[in-house]
């Protein structure tokens, strides 16, 4: 059954949401009193926001100097409802007016829920452990691009050909790019598609076929530096070896943007150890529908979760400072804009289902109204654009049945007008092809497109670009694409960099493993806790089944080595492996002290994962469930999915029930909370339905009444 009701009525957060992001992460007081920009790069400890329930926000007299944006003016004051009167700023030198959400609210609320700034939201379900964390995380505040990079872009620019700044505006993958095609200068970018990896994958392997990439592009005379991009949205997630985070979705439960930011700063070691300098994350979608494919890739249904989170991750990807201030960084992507994880249920142009395979909600029609994606759909990106975010990918749908690819709108007007971004737009994968419903080149570089990412195609689409220059494209609007290109590069500072070798030697290091375990412990979320069962004793005897127990892919998702799967084509450590570090794993039930079920979804990715239901655990880790029940031994379920899923009726079959998410390589982070080193303290960062009616059914809500809502997570 399709459902094709437009989510129009979608809760406006426009002001609310705005005030609380803009006014207090531009280093501004939140309560009069101005902090100097000279404070950019530096956390923040917050605390000028009054938060908690209903005590609101109070904020007049706002100034600061923004990344882009100086003087940025602003009066709210949430707690009495009165209207917002927006921001207004200079962005990069031209002038622009942002506008954000001059609305007003009656709303007393602005600190509660937003862990931006204030309290964040408490657990509902007794003994909850509570929401807090982040409270205080500022990202900074970056002003760039520097006079510098400006400079030698538009040196560059009036040295280069209309052919050479054709190639800056296309990338192919790298199957399709031979080392000769960077040296001629034909292409700028390669990047590496979801499925291709060289040789056995490994660290080294790529290394070697990125150096040839870099030294082809050294060798031209004016030494243009590529991008060598990979979606490295869990770790370095192309290369084996490496280790594999947690997906967005348990790295939101974990409510932590510290641990996210150190995150990226990992991602980014071990991408540059092997040469790739552009990743195509993080990803801002504030997912809605929990059939969607790439639920798991959400940080949260709450958009101001996703712009703490994605904030923090820019700032680990790239630096503190912004883009070339990592140690190394590398250049993030922010993706998909906009209103990403919005979309309508049964409008995918994949559809019909059963098609190879079939989408249903992934490639939809974002049906909201205007106000809603700026809440949900835009909102999201403002702190991480503030942060100095280098490129941003559009998403591969459409608004309201207009493709974002080809939307002004959205990629001029409102992305780099209004929210001022210095950085360049990309393309998703073949996405101007009028083919798969894009608006071709021209109409995309028109409405705002800097890059196209063309898998193959990328000569036939360089060519339209140079045919069309000075006609149906104008001049001015190229050398704005391969301006904003080259400041990104220089500003990365990429120009004249070759691969720094004595990375590799870090890359899946005990350091970084101890990170991901971390990580992992915090995403838990105990969802159920009866009997006092938890935690385990250490040493005793525990029967250990299901699909998830002893299975590197499941728990790592889609996203790792290839595109749908791949985890076990790395190494790291299985849930199993890690309950045997530390209990005696017994093979028959009769002779356990407790039993232990993983129940696990197969990896999957973007429409492949898209399901009209979300009964999706095997049937087969349910009669092990019950097989556990009926031994009359404590029981704990332990659910691996990248999206809540229907365990409504299953609940009696366990004494606790666990969601683990997808916790990557690094599985032995469970064993040490279920058998006591760490309590849980991780919160759902996304409802967790009763029925296959509630898979919509988000926080704030009206009639909310979930299984599991916002915010749950018991402790033992
Ligand atoms: C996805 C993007 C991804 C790109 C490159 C597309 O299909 O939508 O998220 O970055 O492929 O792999």
């Amino acid at each position: 059954m399709i459902e094709l009701t437009p989510r129009i009525a979608k809760k406006p957060l426009g002001f609310r949401f705005f005030s609380a992001v803009l006014v207090c992460s531009v280093h501004t007081s939140c309560s009069g009193n101005s902090k100097p920009a000279d404070e950019a790069g530096s956390p923040t400890s917050g605390g000028t926001i009054t938060g908690g329930g209903g005590s609101g926000v109070t904020a007049t007299g706002v100034t600061a100097t923004g990344m882009t944006a100086t003087g940025v003016t602003g009066s709210t004051d949430g707690a009495s409802g009165g209207a917002g009167s927006g921001v207004t700023g200079t962005s990069d030198g031209s002038s622009v007016t942002a506008t954000h959400g001059n609305a007003s609210t009656t709303e007393g609320t602005n600190g509660a829920g937003l862990a931006v700034t204030g309290t964040a939201s408490s657990t509902s379900g007794g003994g909850g452990s509570g929401g807090t964390a982040g409270d205080g995380y500022q990202p900074p505040v970056v002003s760039w691009p520097s006079e510098t990079c400006v400079a030698q872009a538009n040196t560059l620019l009036g040295q280069m050909s209309l052919e050479q700044k054709a190639s800056q505006m296309v990338m192919g993958q790298f199957k399709d790019v031979t080392s000769g095609d960077v040296s001629g200068e034909v292409v700028g970018t390669v990047f590496a598609s979801g499925s291709a990896i060289p040789g056995s994958g490994s660290a080294a392997d790529w290394a070697s076929l990125i150096d040839g990439y870099i030294s082809a592009s050294q060798s031209t005379p004016n030494g243009l530096p590529i991008f060598f991009g990979i979606d490295a949205v869990h770790g370095n997630s192309k290369a084996t070896g490496t280790v594999i985070f947690p997906h967005n979705i348990g790295l939101g439960s974990a409510h932590n943007p510290e641990l996210v930011e150190r995150i990226g700063q990992i991602t980014a070691l071990e991408m540059m150890a092997t040469g790739a300098n552009w990743t195509f994350g993080p990803v801002f979608s504030v997912a809605h529908d929990d059939r969607w494919g790439r639920t798991y890739e959400s940080y949260s249904e709450d958009p101001a979760q996703v712009a703490l989170m994605g904030a923090a991750a820019v700032v680990g990807l790239q630096g503190r400072g912004g883009l070339g201030t990592g140690a190394p960084g590398v250049v993030a992507c922010g993706k998909h804009f906009a209103g990403d994880g919005q979309a309508t249920f049964g409008t995918s142009r994949k559809m019909p289902a059963g098609t190879d395979p079939g989408g249903l909600v992934d490639r939809a029609d974002v049906q909201i109204d205007e106000a809603s994606m700026r809440s949900y759909g835009i909102g999201p990106y403002i702190p991480a654009i503030e942060a100095g975010l280098g490129s941003i990918m559009v998403a591969d749908t459409s608004w309201n049945g207009v493709n974002m690819t080809g939307h002004t709108e959205l990629l001029t007007t409102i992305l780099k007008g209004e929210l001022g971004f210095a950085g360049f737009v990309s393309t998703d994968w073949d996405a101007v092809m009028p083919n798969q419903n894009g608006p071709g080149v021209v109409a995309a570089v028109n409405a705002g497109v800097d890059m196209l990412m063309a898998a193959t195609d990328w000569p036939s689409q360089r060519a339209e670009i140079v045919a069309a220059a000075g006609t149906t494209i104008g001049q001015e609007r190229i050398d704005d694409a391969v301006r904003r290109i080259l400041t990104v590069k220089c500003q990365a500072g990429l120009f004249g960099r070759a691969r720094d070798t004595a990375l590799l030697a870090q890359v899946g290091s005990e350091a970084h493993r101890a990170v991901g375990r971390q990580a992992v412990r915090e995403s838990l979320v105990l969802l159920k806790h009866e009997g006092a069962v938890l935690p385990l004793s250490k040493g005793s005897s525990v029967w250990v089944s299901g699909s998830g127990a002893d299975a590197l892919e499941r728990q790592t998702g889609g996203w790792t080595i290839s595109w749908q799967n791949g985890g076990d084509m790395t190494q790291g450590t299985s849930i199993l492996a890690g309950i045997a570090a530390v209990a005696s794993v017994v093979p028959n039930l009769t002779d356990a002290d407790a039993a232990i079920v993983i129940l696990s979804e197969p990896p999957y990715a973007e429409w492949y994962g898209d399901v009209s239901s979300i009964n999706t655990l095997p049937a087969e880790d349910f009669a092990r469930l019950s097989e556990a029940r009926a031994s009359g031994k404590p029981v704990v379920a332990i659910i691996v999915s990248g999206r809540p899923v229907l365990i409504a009726d299953q609940l009696p079959n366990a004494d606790a029930w666990v969601a683990a998410w997808l916790p990557g390589t690094e599985g032995g982070g469970i064993a040490e909370v279920l058998f006591g080193d760490y309590n849980f303290t991780g919160t759902l960062s996304h409802s967790w339905p009763e029925t296959e009616d509630q898979v919509t059914v988000n926080k704030d809500d009206a009639g909310y009444a979930p299984l599991f809502p916002y915010g749950h997570g018991l402790t033992y």
